[in-house]
């Protein structure tokens, strides 16, 4: 039996303030398998963002245990953490997030800039124009972000999320910012890197693009609906 590469038991996660707890997340148990393609869907609120960003080592948990790759998340360090979030998890978001003073291939290098072991200029360079052509933007490589369309925008943004070569690819609402023909290319190209092998959990409203998953998950205040675990779905 394959081991799931991500694997939440029994999770929760309040935010506190001086005057209110929100629960966010409410005993959430859940495995990903190498490999898969989950889409979580669910009302404004239930608590997708955080689930992801729990998922993306951006964000504690409460209560509950998360492993990832067979290690517990909550026994590693803050330098550790990083490190696993720059080595093994990629991020791409509704917005961009892209640096609109540099051209679209230094945005593309920059995580390499952050990486554990020392990465050269050339091979930075080389990994960054291999993603880009994965991407369909070889072409724009010298523009900034802002002569992109927002469809292009987005894919740099993936080609960047691609450049540290991530296991797991962490994505929320990627087509909220785009018309339906980018959102529809932004989709396969997703679709295609999962099935190049690339784990993906994908958070988003469209239900079509929701079918194009191995997995639905539907979340509800804070819970987890029916969560079938991994292989036994
Ligand atoms: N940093 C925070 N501090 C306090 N409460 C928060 C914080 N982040 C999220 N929440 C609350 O947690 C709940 C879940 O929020 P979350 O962003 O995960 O929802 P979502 O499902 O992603 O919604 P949407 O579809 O609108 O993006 C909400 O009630 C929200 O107000
Ligand atoms: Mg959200």
């Amino acid at each position: 039996m394959t081991t799931a590469q991500i694997s939440l038991r029994n999770v929760s996660k309040v935010f506190e303030t001086d005057t209110m707890e929100t629960h966010a997340l409410r005993d959430i148990s859940l495995d990903i398998m190498p490999g898969d393609y989950v889409a979580i869907t669910g009302p404004s609120g239930c608590g997708k963002s955080t689930l992801l960003s729990i998922l993306g080592l951006l964000d504690s948990i409460s209560a509950g245990e998360y492993q990832l790759d067979g290690q517990n998340m909550a026994a590693i360090s803050l330098d550790q953490t990083a490190l696993i979030r720059n080595h093994k998890l990629g991020f791409i978001f509704q917005s961009f997030n892209l640096i609109d003073e540099i051209s679209v291939l230094d945005n593309v290098m920059l995580p390499l800039r952050y990486a554990a072991k020392p990465v050269s200029n050339e091979q930075m360079y080389q990994q960054a124009k291999s993603c880009l052509a994965k991407v369909g933007l070889s072409h724009r490589e010298s523009h900034k972000p802002a002569q992109l369309s927002g469809g292009q925008q987005q894919r740099v943004a993936i080609a960047r999320a691609l450049v540290a070569d991530p296991k797991v690819l962490l994505v929320d609402e990627p087509t909220g910012n785009l018309d339906s023909q980018s959102g529809n290319q932004v989709m396969e190209l997703l679709s295609e890197l999962n099935l190049q092998g690339t784990t993906i959990c994908l958070v988003t409203h469209d239900s079509r693009y929701a079918d194009m998953a191995k997995r639905k998950l539907q979340m509800l205040d804070g819970t987890l609906l029916h969560a079938p675990s991994g292989e036994n779905a």
